[in-house]
């Protein structure tokens, strides 16, 4: 069994995130992102009012994975991705991603862990509505030490934006503030990236162009942790996971996850 590191502190006990598991099949070396959790538990609330939102969560993912995350409403899909993420802390259990143990951590060990390995994608994409394209992705890197600022303009290269650096994100499509949010989230070259229903605002060209993205950056070797409601898309996963009830239900893997060209919905 692999080391688990103290609560408190920054140390990572393996920076590779291998516990546990292998790499994704196909992943080049180095790949990074693993996760492992047991036992993992969070409630909201107390006494009569408390909800388990996760409830007992055990989870294999190896380094390099793809991962997509289906499940109702409220099954816990959220709060899992709060918790690997050091957005919350889990109440019980075990949690270690990207090789650093979450449980017990106090919220400043939790927030240098996310600067460090962690990067968010979200819904509704939560730009900066004062910020331009550039300054969005730039204020990421002046805000976690991490990564270069001129990198910025590279990175929104990277997904198409070239043109529009100096666009306030009321001046773009959907899809192309989800490209930036994708850019600001890749500024920090995180281990492991998550995302929380990254295509539910989008329409189905807008949304491929937007997989094809995080397709692209976990097959340069991170964990990618997708939550969606649409089941078509976990053919491009190399592990699916069904939760209910604040449980994982079923885990499925794939060694040969489909490209996102070849996925119809
Ligand atoms: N901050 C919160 N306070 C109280 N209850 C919450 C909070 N966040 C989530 N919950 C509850 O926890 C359960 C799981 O929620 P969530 O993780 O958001 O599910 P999902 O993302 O699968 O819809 C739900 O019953 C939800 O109402
Ligand atoms: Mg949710």
């Amino acid at each position: 069994m692999a080391p688990m590191s103290t609560t408190g502190g920054d140390a990572a006990v393996n920076p590779a995130g291998t516990a546990g598991e292998g790499s994704a099949p196909g992943a080049p070396p180095g790949a990074r992102g693993g996760v492992r959790l047991r036992g993992v538990t969070k409630t909201y609330g107390d006494g009569e009012a408390a909800v388990r939102a996760l409830d007992g969560v055990d989870l294999d993912v190896g380094p390099g994975e793809l991962v997509v995350v289906l499940g109702p409403s409220g099954s816990g899909k959220t709060t899992l991705l709060n918790v690997l993420g050091g957005i919350e802390a889990p109440d019980g259990g075990s949690a270690e991603v990207a090789g650093v143990e979450l449980a017990g951590r106090r919220p400043r060990g939790l927030a240098g862990f996310r600067r460090e390995h962690i990067g968010f994608v979200f819904q509704f994409f939560n730009l900066v509505p004062t910020l331009t394209a550039r300054e969005n992705v730039e204020v990421m890197v002046e805000l976690t030490g991490r990564g270069e600022r001129r990198e910025a303009v590279a990175l929104l290269e990277s997904v198409g934006l070239g043109e529009r650096l100096d666009a306030f994100p009321a001046q773009l499509s959907g899809g192309q503030q989800q490209r930036v949010a994708i850019a600001r989230a890749l500024a920090t070259d995180p281990d492991l990236l998550l995302a929380d229903e990254p295509t539910g605002a989008l329409d189905v060209a807008t949304g491929k162009s937007v997989l094809r993205l995080l397709q692209r950056t976990n097959r340069q070797g991170r964990g990618v942790l997708m939550v969606t409601h649409n089941a078509a898309i976990a053919r491009i996963a190399h592990r699916v996971v069904t939760m209910r009830d604040g449980r994982v239900e079923s885990v499925t893997t794939c060694d040969a996850p489909a490209d996102v060209a070849a996925v119809e919905w």
